[in-house]
């Protein structure tokens, strides 16, 4: 056969067969039919070595341009496949923009937010204002306006996270305890919540990450009476029932006696149940850190200690809402597993 012959049918063959391609895969196919390494194309220019080499420049020229012409009808039709299924999927993929939003993608509050929310209500409603602390702060504020020294053992009871420029990230709330009070004049009835740091290992009921919601009350002869009545009826409250209290003693620098006000311990995850309440029998649990505001620290806030009294306390959130939302790892708080906040 000829050899031009021979070229001609090879394109026109590839034209009828590239016209009954239907998807840009079947295209695929066949360029590795015409052009692949066992093509007759790719034979033929093997096989040029064997010829004359008077014959082998010309033969070689018509072999390239044929594979090059056959190159350009396959890369044609190429393209326009595949823009037509670009398109037709474009197409099915189409927007409604008239729709409505649906009901879950507009989120809701995270349950810490939710409870946090509630326990500022009830503060609010006794009359106490809001102030927000500084996430970082420094040692002043944290420590040595709350009669811990510079040096002072005490220190050493927060594992506090210092940054290089010797400023920390807040481990208690505390530290807005001055502020409050030199920028004020009694009354003050003032609640901080705010997100704390720590640098401790993590359990079920610790995390390096928590928030604490402090209070600080100060006024003319306010007694420990006060204190115990204020923190009782929050619970109370925030409880939605009669919660039985005890108290014991503890020790903070800046209150003075400090103590610890505890509630019956809820089973792990269980339901809080004071119908079978037997104070012999109970197991407490330590929940609000309290105490009337030590001497020192009414005076490094500018505070008349023999004028004005006051007391302050001190409570992780987290804990409240694991006993109220019956949940048995707080660490599931700030995990951001979905499964977990779906629940509320
Ligand atoms: N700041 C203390 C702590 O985080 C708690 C506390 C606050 C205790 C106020 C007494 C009074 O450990």
């Amino acid at each position: 056969m000829n050899k031009d012959q021979n070229l001609d049918t090879t394109k026109k063959q590839l034209a009828s067969d590239l016209n009954s391609a239907k998807q840009s895969t079947d295209v695929e196919k066949l360029r590795e039919q015409y052009l692949g390494k066992s093509s007759p194309i790719q034979k033929a220019l093997q096989n040029l070595k064997e010829l004359p080499a008077e014959e082998r420049k010309a033969a070689g020229g018509k072999l390239n341009q044929l594979k090059q012409e056959l190159e350009t009808q396959i890369n044609d039709k190429l393209t326009a496949l595949r823009e037509a299924e670009y398109n037709s999927r474009l197409a099915g993929e189409s927007l409604d923009l008239d729709l409505p939003p649906l009901a879950a993608s507009q989120g809701y509050l995270h349950p810490v937010t939710q409870e946090l929310e509630r326990i500022v209500d009830i503060f609010q409603r006794m009359g106490f204002s809001v102030q927000e602390p500084f996430m970082v702060d420094d040692e002043y504020n944290t420590f040595t306006a709350l009669n811990i020294p510079e040096g002072h053992p005490a220190r050493d009871m927060w594992d506090t996270i210092y940054l290089e420029d010797d400023n920390l990230l807040i481990t208690h709330t505390s530290s807005m305890q001055n502020r409050v009070m030199s920028s004020k004049q009694p009354p003050i009835r003032t609640i901080v919540p705010g997100k704390c740091f720590r640098n401790e290992a993590t359990d079920a009921t610790h995390e390096h990450s928590f928030y604490q919601l402090e209070g600080i009350y100060v006024d003319k002869n306010i007694k420990l009476s006060d204190l115990i009545g204020t923190l009782s009826e929050f619970l109370n409250q925030y409880f939605e029932t009669k919660v039985p209290i005890k108290i014991q003693p503890t020790f903070f620098p800046f209150v003075e006696p400090a103590l610890e006000i505890m509630m019956p311990r809820p089973k792990l995850g269980g339901k809080l149940d004071l119908e079978n309440f037997n104070p012999e029998t109970t197991d407490w649990l330590e929940v609000i850190p309290c105490g009337p505001i030590h001497p020192n620290v009414l005076k490094e806030a500018g505070i008349d200690a023999t004028k004005y009294s006051g007391f302050a306390w001190g409570m992780g959130l987290e804990r409240l809402i694991m006993i109220k939302r019956q949940i048995n790892d707080l660490r599931y708080f700030h995990s951001g597993r979905i499964d977990f906040l779906n629940q509320f």
